[in-house]
């Protein structure tokens, strides 16, 4: 019986690592694809090896997403490209310093590639996916969203921000058929770490994933119907105990006065 077309998947950060991953496993799913990055040499050599694989049509866009004029260009292909049904927010870069060791422009343009083009990117994908009733936002987190003492801790507030907003999108958009998913890998196998500053040989190789078996265990979450995936955690419980206590705070975070212990017990 044939499948029905699963539409075009935009990914981020396609040319090597997670991204290239995801590329030639959404194209195996039957999925066309844009593939964006700044290499184009390695956007080319990849679009060819998956459309010689898979006979799917394969498109390459070289953007930088830390200039604003390419992230408005490629958000104008999401604004207006109606085959798109996924957008893959994966570029990213991280860093492992800490604070008075880091460079601050290297932490601002982090910001710009991690937080403002992702954010970007998905509200331009998103009017659209909610009028055709349909749509997936893949939005690559880290553990660093939940650990921000790990690594350096503008990487992790990045990485944060992106987990938060997953959470409110998943809210927001109930019942329009669109959804979201936030990935968080923990320490994978990718050029990242040489551009964050510590080797992944320097890491111990316990807590370290290969990149396929990390995307293809965030593609099962996926399948399972997972707002957060986190490949590696042995146990979801321990998951949703988290996002239950988080849940439990909720009624006493905004209240009309202080907490007693602020106030020695005085509250006239
Ligand atoms: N590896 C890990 O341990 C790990 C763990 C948690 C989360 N992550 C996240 O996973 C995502 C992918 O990282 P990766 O591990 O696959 O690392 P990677 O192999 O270094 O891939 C990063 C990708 O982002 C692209 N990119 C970087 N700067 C860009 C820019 N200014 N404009 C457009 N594209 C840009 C790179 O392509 P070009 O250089 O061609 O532009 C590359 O395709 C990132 O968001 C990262 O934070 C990684």
């Amino acid at each position: 019986m044939a499948t029905q077309h699963p539409g075009t998947a935009l990914v981020t950060g396609a040319s090597s690592g997670i991204g290239a991953i995801y590329a030639d496993r959404l194209a195996r799913r039957g999925y066309d694809l844009i593939l964006v990055a700044r290499n184009r040499a390695r956007l080319d050599e990849l679009a060819a090896r998956i459309s010689d694989e898979t006979g799917r049509s394969v498109e390459v866009v070289t953007a930088d997403l830390g200039q604003d004029a390419d992230v408005r260009r490629v958000a104008d292909i999401l604004k207006t490209d109606h085959s798109i049904t996924t957008l893959v927010n994966n570029a990213g870069v991280g860093a492992t310093a800490p604070a008075l060791q880091s460079d601050i422009d290297a932490m601002e343009a982090m910001i710009g590639l991690n937080v403002t083009a992702l954010t970007r990117l998905t509200y331009a994908a998103l009017p659209g996916f909610v009028a055709r009733g349909q749509g997936l936002i893949v939005n690559i987190s880290s553990i660093g969203a939940i650990a921000p003492e790990v690594l350096n801790g503008v990487y992790g507030g990045t990485k944060a921000f992106v987990l938060a907003l997953t959470q409110s999108l998943h809210k927001e958009l109930a019942g329009t058929g669109v959804n979201v998913q936030a990935v968080l890998p923990g320490a994978t196998a990718t050029e990242f770490w040489n551009a964050a500053g510590t080797p992944i040989e320097h890491l111990p190789s316990g807590i370290v994933m290969k990149a396929t078996d990390m995307v293809d265990a965030a593609l099962a979450g996926l399948d399972q119907g997972e707002l957060v995936t986190i490949p590696s955690l042995p146990d979801v419980a321990d998951w949703e105990a988290y996002e239950n206590a988080r849940h439990a705070l909720m009624p006493n975070l905004s209240r009309s006065l202080p907490a007693a212990r602020y106030t020695n017990g005085d509250l006239t």
